[in-house]
């Protein structure tokens, strides 16, 4: 799908942002491990959570929408999604609890934006520790649980915030079973899991800690839940208005969740956070040196954004990429806009001051796209971009959003 995105955009408006994706996906996975009904409110209408809805429906749960509202019930279910889990990365989180639930799973290797290797070493791991045997063919990963351990302690080599969401979930069902992880992921997404698991009488302690406590229980009630706002569809909004020296209100921010935005204030852009909005005001930008890492670290997941603020401050700016080994397909992108950047190993090095030139672009990744979005609305004519419809795996309604912030999008 080509969209034509207008340049010379004034970024100006007001926007409300919806269910963060990167916690709908795991709490919307967990409900595979719920005997209740759950109903979920502000689950975002994206293609990735409708993937990971899908999958459970072939599970075999009942699951309704009705707007951003959502309920699951888990009926009969079936082990086997091989065929259907290839889609997306997070496909992953349903293979510890769906072994629980049915005795074994099997699944396909899980896809994903194209970013980097993106092994899943960590879960599969966790799992073993766990007491499940692991099968690894070349296109199916099985698991299937044969010991119960009474404690166990498990170690992430690297705090991922896949393979610590998908071992709470599964632990949080393995009764009389007491897992505590450390080297966890602290992001606020792993706190929500939390949340929405103690919602539904799991025994969860310590996310957002690097050290995490769950006493397993024989199974999980339903719960009535409603997800968080979306932090990296706030950074993304307030990123653009910045770029574009625009002024913007988001509503819908959690502001405990979007500890980045002090980063962003000290280049200069005038933010503040209120207690459910951000306001950016025009400001003049200084070059700014970054490096991605876990939370509380930048976001990588702004990092391709934040490459194209660096295009518009003010000086030579490094941004440096420690979580995914392939992240800078953006570069390539701005380039063709007349962007100036020189690539180093894992980092770049950008010249501010840039004014961008509209040209042809291809999304190949959904922070990308989104980061080639915002430079070529501030672009001098009219760009397009291929691939455009990956952005629906992340953004929801982002055509319409970014109309009421001033910036043009035709299909
Ligand atoms: C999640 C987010 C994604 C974000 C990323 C890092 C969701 C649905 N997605 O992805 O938007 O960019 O966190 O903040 O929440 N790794 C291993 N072995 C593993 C697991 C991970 O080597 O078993 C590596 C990955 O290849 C990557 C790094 O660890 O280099 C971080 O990955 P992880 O934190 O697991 O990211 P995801 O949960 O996939």
């Amino acid at each position: 799908m080509i969209a034509k995105v207008i340049g010379n955009s004034k970024i100006y408006g007001e926007i409300e942002v919806g269910g963060a994706k990167n916690a709908a996906l795991p709490i919307v996975a967990a409900t595979l491990a719920t005997s209740r009904k759950v109903i979920l409110e502000r689950v975002p209408n994206l293609s990735d959570v409708k993937e990971m809805i899908s999958m459970l429906e072939k599970a075999g749960m009942n699951i309704s929408l009705n707007g951003n509202s959502a309920s699951f019930f888990v009926k009969n279910l079936d082990g086997n999604l091989s065929e259907v889990s290839s889609k997306i990365r997070a496909s992953i989180l349903l293979l510890g609890p769906l072994a629980l639930k049915t005795g074994h799973a099997f699944l396909s290797y899980p896809g994903g934006c194209a970013i980097g290797k993106r092994p899943v070493d960590l879960h599969l791991n966790g799992l073993r520790k766990l007491g499940f045997k692991i099968s690894m063919g070349d296109k199916v990963i099985e698991a299937t649980p044969i010991h119960h351990p009474k404690d166990v302690q498990i170690y992430l080599d690297f705090p991922s915030v896949g393979a610590t969401e998908h071992l709470m979930i599964t632990a949080s069902i393995m009764n009389e079973t007491t897992t505590v992880l450390s080297n966890c992921a602290r992001e606020p997404e792993v706190i929500e899991l939390q949340d929405f698991l103690n919602s539904a009488g799991a025994k969860v302690i310590g996310a957002g800690t690097t050290k995490i406590k769950i006493v397993g229980v024989p199974r999980l009630s339903g719960s009535h839940f409603k997800i968080m706002g979306d932090r990296i569809e706030v950074g993304t909004y307030v990123i653009a208005a910045m770029a574009g020296e625009g002024e913007v209100t988001i509503k819908g921010v959690k502001p405990s969740t979007v500890n980045f935005l002090n980063f962003l204030c000290k280049l200069g852009g005038d933010v503040k956070v209120g207690e459910h909005f951000v306001i950016v005001k025009p400001s003049r930008l200084s070059a700014f040196n970054i490096s991605t890492a876990p939370y509380p670290g930048f976001p990588t997941d702004l990092q391709p954004q934040a490459t194209v603020l660096a295009c518009k401050a003010n000086g030579i700016s490094k941004i440096t990429e420690n979580i995914f080994e392939n992240r800078f397909g953006h570069v390539r992108e701005l380039e063709k806009m007349g962007a100036k950047i020189e690539r180093l190993e894992n980092s770049i090095k950008v010249k501010g001051s840039r004014q961008f030139k509209a040209a042809r672009l291809l999304g190949k990744d959904l922070r990308e796209t989104a980061a080639i979005t915002i430079a070529a609305a501030l672009a001098d004519g009219v760009s397009e971009i291929e691939n455009f419809e990956i952005m629906f795996r992340g953004y929801e309604n982002v055509i319409e959003k970014l109309d009421r912030i001033g910036i043009k999008i035709v299909m």
